[in-house]
């Protein structure tokens, strides 16, 4: 079976990790993968977590199977974690991660939708990989403006008046990965009139809420898209702000034009999922439907989120001041505009191969460094190959 067959190519994010696990060299440092790391370049289990695990570890009476949609408690926090409440005309059921979010969102726009779906240039590495899984078209729209390290706003806005109703057009909620710039309200506002306007519905991906600007400023994005009236579909993703990564927690939502639709939408999210994966992994859901339903171990969790996205701002700052201490021949400004955990440096493909190759920095080919891998241990270095690399 596997003779004639050429072997598949390292995945752009996740294959950076095994290669750097491979790499002999002591003085390695990775910041491909999205994981935010505490000063001392741990990913910790957050004390909310720890909290919440122990509560489930008394309590739980059984492994049998979950729901195929997941507990309703849990869909009910999610909304109420993505609109500010709950709200009728919308179904969610429980996913294994945003990943798996976004592949049953996929396959129900396969199903009902004319098979397109736009994503931003740049955009997250597995999108398009999802998307064709799924049998649709996949085409991009402008976004990010290199020159100027900010969005294309009239390339987007111009692509966005084109794209045809029944199309779906994928967009970042907050913390745009890779490139870091987000939509201002104005800008949002301007989306949701245009898909209102031409009948495209939206594919909203969630995977950084909280990591932003905060947990309630950060749904802005979606907000708008809900008071609209348009039908969208959010992809969530707890990996990040509660840190489950391993423990692939994740939601979809189906926001339907009336509480009839979003019954028929559940009814197919369902029936998608037990195709997929028949029900979701419980565990990451549980922790955090305790955490959000907890007063003491929401406080808690909410301080956490807000340590990591301090952190996380003063890292981004460190790393501009440190290129620019450094003589790097750019404005490194834009670095402390972007929102989340990415920093789009600009880098090229030889200069992002020269850190892997030469200097043992892993980087994502894209020249998007994670900033919350970044530690006061090893800024400086960072710092000094970045600025070396820029300069060749
Ligand atoms: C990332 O972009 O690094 C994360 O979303 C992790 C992943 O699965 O790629």
């Amino acid at each position: 079976m596997w003779k004639n067959v050429t072997p598949a190519p390292e995945d752009a994010i996740l294959g950076l990790t095994e290669a750097f696990k491979k790499d002999l060299r002591f003085a390695k440092i990775n910041l491909g993968v999205g994981v935010y790391k505490d000063e001392e370049g741990h990913t910790p289990i957050l004390d909310s977590v720890r909290a919440a695990e122990k509560q489930i570890f008394e309590k739980e009476t059984t492994k049998n199977y979950m729901p195929i949609a997941g507990e309703k408690i849990y869909g009910d926090e999610v909304q109420k974690m993505i609109f500010g409440s709950l709200c009728d005309r919308s179904a969610t059921i429980h996913t294994p991660g945003g990943t798996g979010a976004l592949r049953v969102a996929a396959d129900l726009l396969a199903k009902f939708s004319s098979k397109t779906i736009w994503i931003s240039n740049p955009t997250w590495a597995n999108h398009n990989n999802i998307f064709e899984a799924a049998g649709l078209t996949v085409k991009t729209y402008p976004y990010y403006n290199a020159v100027t390290k900010d969005l294309d706003a009239d390339g987007f806005f111009a692509a966005l008046e084109k794209i045809p109703a029944g199309d779906c057009v994928l967009l970042h909620a907050c913390c745009h990965n890779p490139s870091g710039v987000d939509l201002s309200a104005g800008q949002w506002k301007r989306v949701a009139k245009i898909a209102q306007k031409n009948g495209w519905s939206a594919l909203v991906d969630f995977a950084y809420q909280g990591l932003g600007d905060g947990l309630e400023a950060d749904r802005a994005g979606v907000e708008t898209l809900l008071a609209s009236g348009i039908e969208f579909f959010v992809a969530s993703s707890f990996s990040k702000n509660f840190g489950l990564y391993r423990d692939r927690t994740g939601a979809l939502t189906a926001v339907a034009a009336t509480p009839a639709d979003a019954t028929t939408a559940m009814s197919h999210m369902m029936a998608t999922a037990r195709v997929l994966y028949s029900n979701p992994p419980a565990h990451g859901g549980m922790i955090v439907t305790t955490i959000l339903k907890d007063k003491e171990l929401c406080k808690l969790w909410r301080n956490e989120l807000d340590a990591m996205r301090t952190r996380i701002a003063q890292a981004r700052a460190a790393l501009a001041s440190g290129l620019t201490e450094r003589g790097v021949p750019m404005d490194c400004s834009f670095m402390t505009k972007q929102k989340g955990m990415f920093s789009f440096s600009g880098l090229n493909k030889d200069q992002v191969k020269f850190l892997r190759e030469e200097r043992a920095v892993y980087i994502v080919g894209s020249g998007r460094i994670n900033v919350a891998g970044l530690t006061p241990g090893n800024m400086g270095f960072v710092c000094d190959v970045v600025a070396e690399a820029m300069k060749r």
